[in-house]
């Protein structure tokens, strides 16, 4: 047999021990006590009022009343599944990560797929980016690959993030649209932030309506590092790529698949998991060493870019099958909670700037969604690596700690947790990588981030005619729905500055003069900056 297929999981020995049945043949409440009759409440006579004393009634009621939590802010819409990644060779050279080191190792994983923009009941089918989001339960703690299926962002500095998602969601005097892409505030945005450009190209093109979760690929976007035992950083990109090979649905089966089977991606992942087909993707790294950081035209902290291929292949290392559905869809897919910051000894990060507004955000969104600090302790986020620390109470704490003490060093327990410093013993520590920074403190962003364009082309001229004209139908069908006819010219001008002829053809079937000639700028300063709260917000 594959002693890698046939390892033992263990984060499904520890989900065993959470498991709770409803198949008990006498209804109890929450106390463990029997209940008599659950159709009728207590009354003051047979027609009369109900009682306040019906505790079960009350219990019934109240634990519905709260059964909602927050829907994620973004990316609330999703579905997920268990699974196991193993390595095909060891990557010691370049880290210290356990499972990408032991190619005997079976690392637990938990993968969440999500759109971006619609709300937790919205459709699968839309037009939008899709969250690949993989938990890796290595023997060294969390891993989180919190990723897309897309290798570059709308934006380059996480502080524009709010900015952003506000002009993607409905607008908020009377929440429409519900398509992403589909309305005046998300072009608006296009049109005024020139970074969005290259994105904005791979929205538009089919990648933004995947066939199937497990027939999408998948992208750390960043640059993020890998540290070896000498302490040595080599940078990387993460890439995962679907076995099944990369299929996208087209707009028309869209439009009626949408009315059809809003589920239909997450129907998809969950019938082929049922029916033994489990989805495989293999993972690839493009790995660029630290000396080579500034060979490229572009900046490796730069989420608007990617390293093309050509330049740096991806070298494939792994391979990653889920094989499992959730036994509870709010338990599990819902109570997950991915965050960029959770890393192992080996993996760190880099100062692309939005990496680094995410490595605070996630926490913070999730002590709000899951109800305070203890969310670790939910048994799709708890670690099977020994957890053992001085924090202790806040809501929803479920651990019982023992002893008389919650700090460290202390002199009155003995072997309380230590750190590695205290105790001198370093083995498996996670070293931040000691990466040398002098600078002022600036908000001004390098000028190695303004070339907007120069990759957006690069991606129109990779499409063969047929996805060109996708991609232009797609324009044409979001810029259609667009009210205020300046931002579609001021959208088309940026178009002139990818491709002259893709320009033209969105001009002509939005019935407007074609662009004239543009200089690129880089983007450097937007033209429609200084009309944005102009007159000319008339409706065309
Ligand atoms: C959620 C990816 C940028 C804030 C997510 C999820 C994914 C994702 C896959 C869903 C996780 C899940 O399934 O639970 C990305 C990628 C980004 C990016 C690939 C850029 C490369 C950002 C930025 C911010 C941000 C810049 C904020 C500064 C959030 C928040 C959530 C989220 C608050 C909700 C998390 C939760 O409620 O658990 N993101 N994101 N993201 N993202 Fe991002």
């Amino acid at each position: 047999g594959d002693p890698v297929a046939e390892g033992n999981d263990d984060k499904q020995r520890q989900l065993d021990a959470y498991r709770v049945g409803s198949e008990g043949s006498r209804l109890t409440t929450d106390q463990g006590v029997r209940v008599d009759d659950t159709d009728n409440s207590l009354a003051a006579g047979e027609r009369g009022p109900t009682l306040l004393e019906d505790f079960h009634f009350r219990e019934k009621i109240t634990r519905f009343d709260h059964e909602r939590i927050p829907e994620r802010v973004v990316h609330a819409r999703g579905a997920g599944a268990y699974g196991y990644f193993h390595l095909y060779e060891s990557l010691a050279e370049f880290t210290v990560a356990d499972f990408l080191c032991d190619t005997s190792a079976r690392t637990p994983v938990f993968v969440r797929f999500s759109t971006v923009a619609g709300s937790r009941g919205s459709a699968d089918t839309v037009r939008d980016v899709r969250g690949f989001a993989t938990k890796f339960y290595t023997r060294q703690g969390n891993y989180d690959l919190v990723g897309n299926n897309m290798p570059v962002f709308f934006i380059q500095d996480g502080v524009k993030f709010p900015d952003f998602v506000h002009a993607v969601k409905p607008e908020p005097h009377n929440e429409i649209p519900q398509a992403q892409s589909a309305h005046d505030t998300f072009w608006d945005f296009v049109q005024l932030q020139p970074e969005i450009m290259h994105m904005v190209m791979w929205l538009m093109s089919d990648r933004a309506i995947p066939r199937s979760f497990r027939m999408m690929q998948g992208f750390g976007v960043h640059t993020f590092r890998l540290v070896n035992a000498e302490g040595r950083g080599t940078f990387v990109k993460f890439h995962w790529r679907p076995v099944l090979g990369t299929h996208s649905l087209v707009w028309d089966e869209v439009l009626r698949i949408q009315g059809n089977d809003p589920d239909f991606n997450r129907r998809d992942l969950w019938e082929s998991i049922e029916r033994g087909a489990f989805p495989e993707w293999e993972l690839g790294l493009q790995l660029v060493p630290e000396a080579d950081e500034h060979s490229f035209d572009f900046d490796l902290l730069d989420a608007t870019k990617i390293i093309p291929e050509e330049v740096v292949p991806v070298r494939v290392v792994g391979r990653m099958v889920l094989d499992r559905n959730p036994d509870n869809f709010f338990a599990e897919t819902e109570q997950v909670a991915f965050h960029t910051a959770n890393v192992v000894p080996g993996i760190d990060f880099t100062n692309d700037p939005l990496l680094q507004a995410r490595n605070f955000s996630y926490l913070d969104t999730q002590l709000i969604r899951l109800g305070g600090p203890n969310f670790a302790q939910i048994p799709v986020n708890r670690p099977i690596a020994p957890v053992h620390n001085d924090q202790r109470d806040g809501y929803n704490q479920r651990i019982i700690h023992r002893g008389r003490t919650s700090y460290a060093p202390n002199s009155i327990s003995g072997g309380c947790p230590m750190s590695g410093v205290l105790s001198g013993d370093m083995e498996g520590v996670f070293r931040h990588y000691q990466e040398r920074v002098d600078g002022n403190k600036i908000r001004k962003r390098s000028p190695s981030f303004e070339d907007h364009y120069s990759q957006a082309t690069l991606f129109w001229n990779s499409m063969s005619a047929w996805e060109k004209r996708h991609i232009v139908e797609a324009f044409l069908f979001e810029l259609g729905h667009v009210e205020r006819r300046y931002i579609k010219e001021q959208v088309v001008q940026r178009l002139a500055n990818v491709d002259a002829g893709l320009a033209a053809q969105v001009a002509a079937g939005l019935g407007m003069p074609s662009p004239g000639a543009t200089t690129p700028n880089h983007g450097r300063t937007s033209p429609a900056l200084s009309q944005a709260n102009s007159p000319r917000d008339s409706i065309a």
